[in-house]
C-alpha cells in the first residue's frame, strides 16, 4: 500500500540484517513513525503495547523477533539450543492471548528449525538463524498473498451488491481495524474493498470508531482515506440504527480467532454488530486467512482466551490537541473500568467466511471440507 504516495509493508528486514523495522501505530493517524526491532524484546513490546496490532502482523512480528533473537545469538557467536527456542517463543506466545495468528507464526517457525529431526544444538546457530529468516519471509509474502485472494473473493459479494443497486454507492460498515495495517499489506476486510474501489465500484465504508483504543476511526478511516476510498466515521452504537434504515448493505469484518465450527473472535463491539445485522438481515462476512482458524477449538465463548487489558484504555481517551498527541480522562477518577478486549459472535449469525479458498460458511463440515481438514485435526493452540 501507499503512504502518500511510497509503497510500504507493515514490516519488513532493513539493510542492516540485525534490525527489522515496523510503523508504529500507537501514533497514526497523526504521526508516521517508523521504529526499528532489534532484539526479541523488541518484539514482544511491540505486540504487547500494540505498536503492532491484527492477528496477521502479530504473527509476521513474531516471526521477525525469533530470527531477531537467532541474530543476536549469531553476532555474539553463541550457540542456539531447543531452550533458548522454547523460552523465545513463550516469552511471544504470553505477549497478547487472543490471535491465534501468534501462535500459529511462533509454531511454524518452531518447525522450520527442528524439520531435520536433530537436536537443535547440533544444527550451527547460522543455519538456524538463515530457516529463521527464510520462515519469516514466507510468512510475509504469503499473507499479502493470501489477503489478495480474500480480496478477489470478497470482491464477488460487493460486485453483487453493487448490481443489486447500481445507482448508489455499497455501503460497507466495518468495525475496528482489519486493514492492510493489521496484514503485512492489503488487510483482510478492506482487501475486498480496496479491489472493488480499483475497479470502479463506487463503495462507501462506514467506519465503527472502535473504543476504546479507536482502531477504526485512527486507522482504518486513515487507511481509507489514503487510498482514496469514500468514508465515513460513526460512534459504535450507530451500526444498529444505519441498518434499521437501509443504509448498510453488508458488514465486514476481521477476526483474531475462528474456532472449527465458525465461532468468530474479533475487537470487543462485533458481536453487537452482527445480533443488529441477524435482526435486519443483513449479511455478516468475516474474512480472515486460514492461519486465523484454531482447529483445536470449538466452542469459542468458553474456549477462546479473550484478552483483558489496562481500564485506563476505557477511562482516558487518545487525540491531538495543538499538535501534541495527548491522553484525557474521561470518567471519574474513582470509577472502576472494565476493559476485554475482544468478544465471540457465534456462527450462527455469521453469513459467511472469506478465506483465501473462497467464501465458506461459517460451519464445522464447510471449514473443515475447505481446507482439507478432519474436524478436532491438530494445529497450534496456545
Ligand atoms: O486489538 P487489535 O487492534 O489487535 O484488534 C484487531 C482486530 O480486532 C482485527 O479485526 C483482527 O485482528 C483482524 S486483522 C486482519
Amino acid at each position: 500500500v501507499e503512504v502518500d504516495g511510497i509503497a510500504h509493508r507493515t514490516i519488513w528486514l532493513t539493510e542492516d540484517p540485525g534490525t527489522v523495522s515496523i510503523i508504529d501505530q500507537r501514533w497514526l493517524p497523526h504521526r508516521f513513525e517508523i521504529v526499528p526491532l532489534r532484539e526479541l524484546d523488541d518484539g514482544v513490546r511491540a505486540i504487547r503495547d500494540m505498536l503492532v496490532r491484527g492477528a496477521p502482523l502479530i504473527g509476521a512480528t513474531a516471526a521477525w523477533s525469533l530470527y531477531l533473537a537467532a541474530h543476536r545469538r549469531v553476532a555474539a557467536g553463541q550457540p542456539i539450543g531447543q531452550a533458548d527456542l522454547e523460552e523465545w517463543a513463550d516469552a511471544l506466545l504470553a505477549a497478547r492471548p487472543t490471535a491465534i495468528n501468534l501462535a500459529w507464526a511462533v509454531h511454524r517457525c518452531r518447525r522450520a528449525v527442528t524439520r531435520t529431526g536433530g537436536p537443535l544444538a547440533d544444527t550451527p546457530a547460522e543455519t538456524t538463524l538463515g530457516r529463521l529468516r527464510r520462515e519469516a519471509e514466507a510468512i510475509c509474502n504469503e499473507d499479502v498473498d493470501t489477503n489478495r485472494a480474500i480480496g478477489e473473493h470478497g470482491l464477488v459479494l460487493l460486485r453483487d451488491a453493487h448490481a443489486r443497486a447500481p445507482e448508489r454507492p455499497v455501503n460497507v460498515l466495518t468495525h475496528c481495524n482489519a486493514g492492510w495495517l493489521a496484514t503485512v499489506d492489503w488487510g483482510t476486510a478492506t482487501a475486498p474493498i480496496y479491489l472493488a474501489h480499483r475497479a470502479g465500484i463506487p463503495v462507501h465504508v462506514w467506519v465503527d470508531e472502535t473504543r476504546p483504543r479507536n482502531q477504526g476511526a485512527q486507522l482504518t478511516a486513515w487507511e481509507l482515506g489514503q487510498a482514496g476510498v469514500r468514508h465515513t466515521v460513526v460512534v459504535d452504537n450507530a451500526g444498529g440504527h444505519l441498518m434499521q434504515r437501509g443504509q448498510v448493505d453488508l458488514c465486514l469484518v476481521g477476526t483474531d480467532r475462528v474456532t472449527r465450527r465458525g465461532d468468530v473472535c474479533n475487537k470487543i463491539g462485533t458481536y453487537l454488530k452482527a445480533l443488529a445485522a441477524y435482526d435486519n438481515g443483513v449479511p455478516f462476512y468475516v474474512a480472515l486467512p486460514s492461519s486465523t482458524i484454531d482447529w483445536k477449538s470449538d466452542d469459542g465463548i468458553r474456549e477462546i482466551p479473550i484478552e483483558e487489558r489496562s481500564p485506563e484504555e476505557v477511562s482516558h481517551v487518545q487525540g491531538i490537541v495543538g499538535g501534541a498527541v495527548c491522553a484525557a480522562g474521561i470518567t471519574p477518577p474513582a470509577s472502576p473500568c472494565h476493559n476485554p478486549a475482544f468478544d465471540v459472535t457465534p456462527a450462527r449469525l455469521v453469513t459467511g467466511l472469506i478465506t483465501e479458498r473462497g467464501v465458506v460458511a461459517a460451519d464445522t463440515h464447510a471449514l473443515a471440507e475447505r481446507f482439507d481438514r478432519v474436524a478436532a485435526a491438530d494445529g497450534p493452540s496456545p
